[in-house]
């Protein structure tokens, strides 16, 4: 009986136990796919922190707290007293959410307090918000550009642009990595082009290296382009003030539309985001999907991005004291023999080639006390397996000693240097 009851209820749950021959085929097949990840040694696994974001971290089992040089913390600001303090205060006073979109009953005057400090800290008309800079990028192409219009994007732009553009039904134009005469004879192509739209990541987050964004606002200017820029990896730290990568190459307010995030050295919540022309916001409110379409962003995260916004114009100590520690990393790891790609910005890839040599340096290097990460295939090219290090405010000298001593003793170890 007790077996019959047992049979009955597992048919009933879906998905647990149904053993229908299509499950059994989804499950062969995707057995085999794990299995080539595995293989090929790209398989990445998630270390379970169990403390509060910093330079400080607890790892899975360890003991005793390992030094984080994998986070997207530029500033320090995730686990910030002022951070929470301000999320504390928003959460009650305005509550954990809005179960609702913006256009709904999900806008609330913190949401349009944030838009406005985002567009007057780029200097820009308008802003609009989204959960996430991925939905920003998703959102933004379909929008603007139609099948008389063109695109022209670095071929290794973040995914999230990628998958944007592939939603629009502009001309697309893949242009050689930072590669300008590349790009300019793309420009030519599309002579007849009603929008035209160069789009790059103003930092690549996988290499540490800088769009020549002073040379693409030259061509646009000769092409009668418009530029956009995804500042993810450059808000409120890159730059003598943090205003980015236009900040970098001293031509803010040529870009046309700014999207980046607050989920890195913003407060390092959630959120993303688009600044430009008013217009162009306006059109956003109403036709970006994931605009229209999802959760309006919560209050104690609101409350974060404002915060960060505030103590970045404030004082520019953590943007200087992020850059002094990328110059010290940089200079110590290039001495000791490695080879560090980018230049200039905190993401400092230590280039090692094969796959699995990246993830036995990671784990050796844990075992150290540093907690780093190897990034292989598919996130970057096959053979050009990394470990990326990330610089952040946060980080004393001595952390960083520390971790340029790890560095040498497992490059050793491992024939990465001699
Ligand atoms: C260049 C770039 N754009 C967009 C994103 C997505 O940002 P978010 O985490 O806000 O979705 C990332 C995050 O990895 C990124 O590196």
């Amino acid at each position: 009986m007790a077996a019959t009851f047992r049979s009955k209820v597992r048919s009933c749950i879906p998905g647990l136990y149904r053993q229908t021959h299509s499950i059994r085929l989804l499950k062969e097949i995707v057995k085999e796919e794990l299995g080539t990840i595995k293989d090929a040694g790209t398989w990445k696994s998630e270390h379970v922190i169990t403390s509060r974001q910093g330079s400080l971290v607890t790892v899975g089992k360890q003991k005793h707290k390992v030094l984080n040089f994998c986070s997207n913390n530029y500033l320090g600001l995730s686990s910030h007293p002022d951070i929470i303090n301000a999320a504390q205060t928003a959460l009650e006073k305005y509550g954990a959410g809005l179960s609702s979109v913006r256009f709904i009953c999900g806008t609330q005057n913190i949401h349009k307090e944030l838009e406005h400090k985002i567009a007057d800290f780029h200097q820009r008309e308008n802003a609009i918000l989204y959960p996430s800079c991925f939905d920003a990028n998703a959102a933004i192409f379909e929008v603007l550009l139609t099948p008389r219009d063109a695109v022209f994007s670095d071929e290794l732009n973040h995914a999230s642009i990628i998958d944007g553009i592939r939603l629009c039904k502009a001309r697309k134009h893949r242009y050689q990595h930072l590669d300008m005469s590349d790009l300019e004879q793309h420009l030519k192509e599309e002579k007849n082009a009603r929008l035209k739209l160069i789009v790059t990541d103003g930092v690549f987050s996988m290499d540490g290296d800088i769009a020549p964004l002073d040379m693409i606002c030259k061509l646009a200017d000769k092409h009668g382009a418009l530029v956009f820029v995804d500042e993810a990896h450059a808000t409120g730290f890159f730059g003598k003030t943090g205003r980015g990568t236009e900040e970098y190459h001293n031509i803010i307010g040529q870009v046309d539309i700014i999207n980046s995030t607050l989920g890195k050295a913003m407060g390092g919540a959630s959120g993303g985001y688009t600044t430009g022309p008013k217009e162009l916001i306006d059109l956003l409110r109403q036709r970006g999907r994931p605009y229209l379409f999802s959760n309006s962003l919560p209050p104690p995260v609101i409350a974060t991005g404002i915060k960060a916004f505030d103590i970045v114009l404030n004082s520019n100590d953590l943007v200087k004291r992020v850059r002094h520690n990328t110059k010290r990393f940089r200079n110590a790891m290039i001495e000791a023999g490695f080879t560090v790609a980018g230049g200039g910005h905190p993401i400092c890839p230590i280039m090692l080639g094969q796959e699995r040599l990246a993830s036995i340096f990671a784990d050796e290097m844990l075992a150290r006390g540093i907690y780093v990460v190897g990034f292989s295939y598919p996130v970057v090219p096959k053979n050009k397996a990394r470990i990326r290090v990330q610089l952040s405010a946060s980080h004393s000298d001595e952390d960083i000693n520390k971790a340029v001593n790890a560095f040498v003793e497992v490059g050793k170890k491992l024939n990465v240097i001699s």
